[in-house]
């Protein structure tokens, strides 16, 4: 199981740099970072500067999960950056198309992240472009929340229906949860306040 923490749990901002080095030793698969506009989701957290200050001090790669309604304004701050992967919400935009089409023309990998109101059928017609999808398990917003497990029927109906690529889930994941995501067949975990919760700090 690929696990990716997610730096939104962690709210010590004077200790980033120190986490940061911290995580260096970590075997982990990449960071996750939740970039929200107060807009699209009621919270505000990682703006383009913030995460390219993030990437000087990291080896791991970085997935950003876009959680913004000006993706036309925003998205291209962020390709950029030259992440390895861009999850976005396919109805936080009216084209979807064009969007794909820059991130991969950038050679970073996309994703979709898909909300809980959204019908994993809508995302079918895209699966040939997509290289993940990110089944979220929470209302998006914030770390800490408790997983709703009635979404990973998601990820058994895009595996059965023939989905080619990779699944990850989002929100309230823990070690708990472990033998239940690998019944799912979940290829990888975003791990928010479970991970840090049991990280020792220097
Ligand atoms: C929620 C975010 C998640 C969150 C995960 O909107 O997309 O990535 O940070 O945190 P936990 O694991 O604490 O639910
Ligand atoms: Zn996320």
């Amino acid at each position: 199981m690929f696990i990716t923490p997610s730096l939104l749990a962690y709210h010590d901002w004077v200790e980033f740099k120190s986490l940061l080095s911290n995580l260096e030793s970590h075997h982990i698969d990449g960071l996750h970072i939740d970039v929200m506009d107060g807009h699209f989701v009621p919270n505000l957290a990682f703006g383009p500067d913030l995460v390219n200050s993030i990437a000087a001090h990291t080896s791991h790669p970085l997935d950003i999960h876009l959680m913004i309604s000006c993706l036309d304004t925003m998205l291209p701050r962020y390709i950029a950056l030259k992440p390895r992967v861009i999850f976005f919400h396919p109805e936080s935009c009216t084209e979807i198309m064009p969007f794909i089409d820059s991130i991969k023309t950038a050679g970073v990998q996309v994703g979709f992240a898909v909300h809980p109101d959204f019908s994993i059928e809508k995302t079918k017609p895209f699966w040939h472009m997509l290289d993940r999808l990110l089944i979220m398990t929470v209302y998006p917003g914030f770390s800490g929340q408790t997983m709703i497990p009635a979404h990973l029927e998601k990820i058994k109906w895009a595996k059965d229906c023939g989905y080619p690529g990779v699944c990850f889930v989002d929100g309230g994941v823990n070690y708990e949860k472990f033998p239940l995501l690998q019944s799912y067949a979940v290829d990888g975990v975003v791990m928010g306040n479970s991970y840090f919760a049991t990280m020792e700090m220097p």
